[in-house]
């Protein structure tokens, strides 16, 4: 009897805890259905400016193996200097204990510098993971001395201060037995030969791949973006890419992918234009269209060459260059997010976050022309760039006319001209142009603010 009992109140259990699967389920369908893409994407359109981290255990050999140093990219070193499996797992990964990590640093240093969302890197081509995954022991918890969860700090820091937490997530990995390249031996990083694949790949997409996305859109509260790379290796169809923007869809509805979760994207630029491929937005790499691109669209870059820790590479950008292309990418109607490579001890490297903090100066004087202004409507003027808003039009000016006059276009009916970084100082105007003060307020750029 009392066996019977038990039976039933189990049962019982399982039908409500099904019942319960099912309605939230169906809700997370509607809430799907009732959102538009233009409600999901609002607030990253808005947002102009994110941080890229590109952090791993190969920021431990910082791109150099026995005195040579890695061409590129510095995250590539286990495939540019031919590590085989066994030497990264015991040279690399087993000594990545990045113990000066703060996540609540790193995120305010972000937020300091204007930036509004973050893309770490959850997992790079090495397969490392920088979470607690369940479906593999290769990950911070268990394969590394440091045993914290990178990702679960940085959401909780993001969180807290009101950042969107977003992460990249590759395709490719190096490290799965189901994922090597089958003619080179060395997993699959060199796989040029696009006719060969690799038979055992739908079971590492299935079973691994699509788990450790779950995972990360389950147990670190809402995702901003999730960027996939790594899309270009034969193995992984359209196919796999349209079932996995569903999926991340239906468990998160306000979730936004990037367009290399599919096979559209036209060489490192845009998008599909047909809408044939799945993704929301392109992704020009270490470019900014020259035009912008008929679509949402954000450019990455690095600032020096390489997106991994590579202290060799000192060829850093200026911060007044590289603000110059925050404006120039905002003027053509995208979004800039710049990288940061953190050093194997877990601190953003001094030339990082100097410019950082320059950017955030920047910002925190001129922000008004950048986070929600629209492209510019006018051809681009000689000396600068155009963003624009209800009712003003922001004249970014990088070259400051000799003549002290600022030619406009012929089609903005000015009502007023003033510096956006002192309004008290209105500027006259006639058909010539704006009159200027005789030196730039600003050496990256100066801001003329014009109301219509
Ligand atoms: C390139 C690099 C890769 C990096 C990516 C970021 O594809 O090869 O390492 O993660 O750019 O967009």
């Amino acid at each position: 009897m009392k066996k019977a009992t038990n039976y039933l109140l189990v049962a019982l259990i399982l039908i409500g805890s099904a019942c319960q699967q099912k309605a939230k389920e169906e809700s997370q369908a509607e809430e799907v259905a009732a959102i538009s893409d233009d409600e999901r994407m609002a607030w990253w359109r808005d947002a102009k400016f994110g941080m890229f981290i590109h952090w791993g255990a190969y920021a431990v050999p910082g791109g150099e193996r026995n005195g040579e140093v890695c061409k590129g990219g510095a995250e590539w070193i286990m495939d540019k200097l031919d590590y085989t499996i066994e030497d990264y797992e015991n040279q690399v990964v087993a000594n990545f204990n990045p113990t000066q990590f703060d996540a609540k640093k790193w995120v305010g240093m972000a937020k300091d510098a204007g930036m509004k969302y973050i893309v770490i890197t959850s997992k790079h081509h090495d397969g490392f993971c920088l979470w607690d995954s369940e479906v593999t022991d290769y990950d911070i918890m268990d394969s590394s001395p440091f045993k914290r969860d990178i990702i679960k700090e940085l959401s909780v820091a993001c969180k807290e201060a009101g950042i969107k937490f977003c992460f990249y997530h590759s395709i490719v990995d190096w490290h799965h037995p189901q994922a090597q390249a089958p003619l080179y031996p060395n997993y699959n990083a060199g796989q040029k030969d696009q006719s060969v694949f690799n038979p055992e790949f739908p079971k590492y997409y299935e079973n691994y791949l699509k788990p450790q996305v779950k995972e990360l859109l389950t147990n670190y509260g809402d995702v901003g973006v999730v960027w996939f790379d790594g899309d270009w290796i034969p193995d992984y169809t359209t196919e796999m890419g349209k079932e996995m923007y569903n999926m991340i869809l239906e468990m998160q509805p306000r979730t936004i992918v990037n367009n290399r979760v599919d096979k559209g994207r036209n060489g490192m630029e845009g998008m599909d234009k047909e809408g044939n491929f799945a993704g929301d937005f392109g992704t020009p790499e270490q470019e900014i269209p020259a035009t912008g691109i008929d679509e949402d669209w954000e450019s990455c870059m690095t600032m020096n060459g390489s997106w991994g820790y590579k202290p060799s590479d000192t060829n850093w950008k200026s911060s007044e260059d590289l603000i110059q292309k925050l404006v120039d990418i905002v003027s053509k109607g995208g979004n800039f997010l710049l990288n940061i490579g953190p050093d194997p001890q877990g601190l953003f490297p001094p030339e990082s976050v100097e410019r950082l903090s320059d950017m955030g100066d920047w910002i925190d004087v001129n922000g008004e022309a950048l986070y929600g202004a629209s492209a510019s409507p006018y051809d681009r003027p000689e000396w600068g760039r155009y963003t624009a808003k209800d009712g003003v039009i922001y004249a970014h000016v990088f070259d400051w006319p000799e003549d002290g006059v600022l030619k406009i276009n012929s089609e903005i009916k000015v009502k007023k001209a003033s510096l956006l970084a002192d309004n008290t100082q209105v500027l006259s105007f006639d058909e010539s142009g704006i009159a200027l003060p005789a030196e730039a307020v600003d050496g990256a750029v100066s801001v003329i603010m014009i109301e219509l």
